[in-house]
């Protein structure tokens, strides 16, 4: 059993967790808890009713591989989903706050600021019905002191109350990926938790700590101290999106001077104080955090005026925003300047590759950039449904254009019928076992094929006879002649 600190000075069990919060990091992260940890009942509750039901259904409402496997085993034996927040924080040793902090769009902050404002329904909420103590864990991505605020609700309640109400707040901040969330979770590379250094908060440490130690190895769970915590999960993903920025800033410097981006990697991959991860040049990250962590990590910046700080993770954003722009501009080029009433194939849209998740996804920029130059798309994603493709898309332009220009296939070589071009957006590994070859003889000519995510060898496409665009090489016309500075 798990033992938590009782604010008495001996200890408790932890026998129930619950988690707020039923998305992509609550719905995984508590299915490996309950299965990795038998002798404790979590509890995933969301306000959002339908996501609940597909929680409880056959068809669970995201798509990670190995998830569906893990949430069965334990679905109705020490994992639970439901909507009744109240009961569940009530009968909670242990809550995570698993909320969505989305980049605010409204007032101080906009376009940058995380959104905070359901991490604080969830805290009042906790204030309302708690009736004796709490382990209060953010799990939520949140600015540094976010911790500080929750405590101030949790202990106004605390003062009002008559029950033994007592409150710890950690930070324990998620760095799991979408598509392989379950084996990051499985075998995380280090948990991190942040707590305070008082006796109280040291004792709520351990306690997590402890559910967390049934199967990872001690050595990598860190402890720290709240703050620290919190700022180092935006430091993560400004580095891993820094890298990202980093190489398709080369990307563009391969495809003038006819070096190559893919070759340049490697050989800068291969200095093992660089190492290799996070260095494939592509149309530009997407999915909900990265952009928005560097956005709030260069709010914090602002906020605390260390302007050239905030400037130099800018640049990062600068970047992913010009590489997609750049993308889609090499299209309208590359296909004599104007893609008015033509048909382009785009394959892919999740923001990449095993996840049907299209939250920032750079195929919704590029797709945009496309519409405003009156392409018709033609739309394949092996995981994203018309529904969601379209409410993408329709956020980004309007309902008119969407259904002027859009078309959504369940067949990619409907898509590629009669197209000019290939797009490729999303690194999905079955677009590499097509029959391109096939689906050039079904194309208006001259057909290309534009590579957003290097899935392709340039000659191997070339030989079919398209014309080929790559991210981070040189187009066949400049390699030809030689470019020269
Ligand atoms: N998605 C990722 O890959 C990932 C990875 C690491 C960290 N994170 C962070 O984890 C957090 C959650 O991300 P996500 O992708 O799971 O979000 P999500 O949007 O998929 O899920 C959040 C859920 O919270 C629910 N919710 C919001 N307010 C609520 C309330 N007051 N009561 C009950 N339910 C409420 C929403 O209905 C929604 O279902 C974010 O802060 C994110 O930055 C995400």
């Amino acid at each position: 059993m798990t033992e938590i600190a009782n604010g008495n000075g001996d200890q408790t069990v932890v026998r129930r967790i619950t988690c707020v919060g039923a998305g992509y990091v609550g719905g995984p992260t508590c299915a490996m808890i309950a299965y990795k940890s038998p002798q404790i009942t979590v509890t995933v509750v969301d306000m959002n009713k339908e996501r609940i039901d597909a929680w409880n259904s056959d068809s669970l409402p995201i798509f990670e591989p190995g998830l569906e496997d893990v949430v069965m085993k334990c679905r109705g034996t020490n994992l639970f989903f439901s909507t009744d927040v109240p009961e569940a924080i009530r009968s909670a040793d242990l809550i995570f706050i698993s909320v969505n902090t989305p980049t605010k769009m409204y007032g101080k902050g906009a376009g940058m600021a995380p959104d905070l404002k359901y991490v604080e329904s969830v805290a009042r909420s906790i204030a309302e019905h708690a009736q004796g103590p709490k382990i209060v864990v953010e799990k939520s991505t949140v600015p540094v002191k976010a911790a500080e605020s929750i405590l101030s609700i949790l202990e106004d309640a605390q003062r009002r109350s008559n029950n033994n109400l007592t409150f710890q707040v950690l930070s324990n901040p998620e760095f799991l990926a979408e598509g392989t969330a379950m084996r990051d979770l499985a075998s995380p590379d280090r948990v991190l938790i942040g707590g305070e250094d008082s006796e109280e908060g040291q004792r709520a440490v351990a306690a997590l700590v402890n559910v967390y130690a049934s199967w990872v190895p001690r050595d990598r769970i860190l402890t720290t101290k709240t703050w620290s915590s919190e700022l180092s999960k935006l430091v993560a993903n400004a580095f891993l999106a820094q890298r990202i920025s980093s190489i398709n800033s080369v990307s563009a410097i391969c495809e003038a001077t006819g070096a190559d981006v893919r070759e340049v990697a490697k050989a800068v991959g291969c200095d093992e104080r660089i190492g290799s991860n996070f260095l494939n040049a592509s149309v530009g990250f997407g999915g909900s955090c990265f952009q928005k962590d560097v956005l709030s990590l260069v709010y914090l910046c602002e906020s605390l005026h260390l302007d050239k700080v905030a400037d130099y993770w800018n640049g990062v954003i600068t970047i992913n925003n010009w590489q997609r722009r750049r993308f889609a501009d090499a299209i309208v080029s590359e296909l004599f300047n104007t893609v008015a009433g033509k048909k382009i194939a785009i394959f892919g849209f999740a923001f990449k590759k095993s996840t049907g998740d299209t939250r920032e996804s750079s195929a919704i920029h590029v797709s945009k950039h496309l519409m405003e130059e009156e392409a018709r798309l033609a739309v394949y994603d092996p995981a994203v449904t018309e529904k969601q493709m379209r409410q993408e898309l329709v956020m980004e332009t309007s309902e008119k254009s969407v259904n002027k220009l859009v078309t959504v296939f369940s067949d990619p070589y409907e898509a590629a019928k009669d197209a000019h071009a290939i797009v490729i957006l999303t690194e999905w590994e079955e677009f590499k076992t097509y029959d391109y070859a096939r689906m050039y003889n079904a194309m208006s000519h001259p057909a290309a094929f534009f590579d957003g995510r290097l899935l392709f060898k340039r000659k191997d496409i070339e030989a079919i006879g398209f014309h080929f665009f790559g991210i981070g090489s040189a187009p066949s016309h400049l390699s030809e002649v030689g470019y020269i500075l």
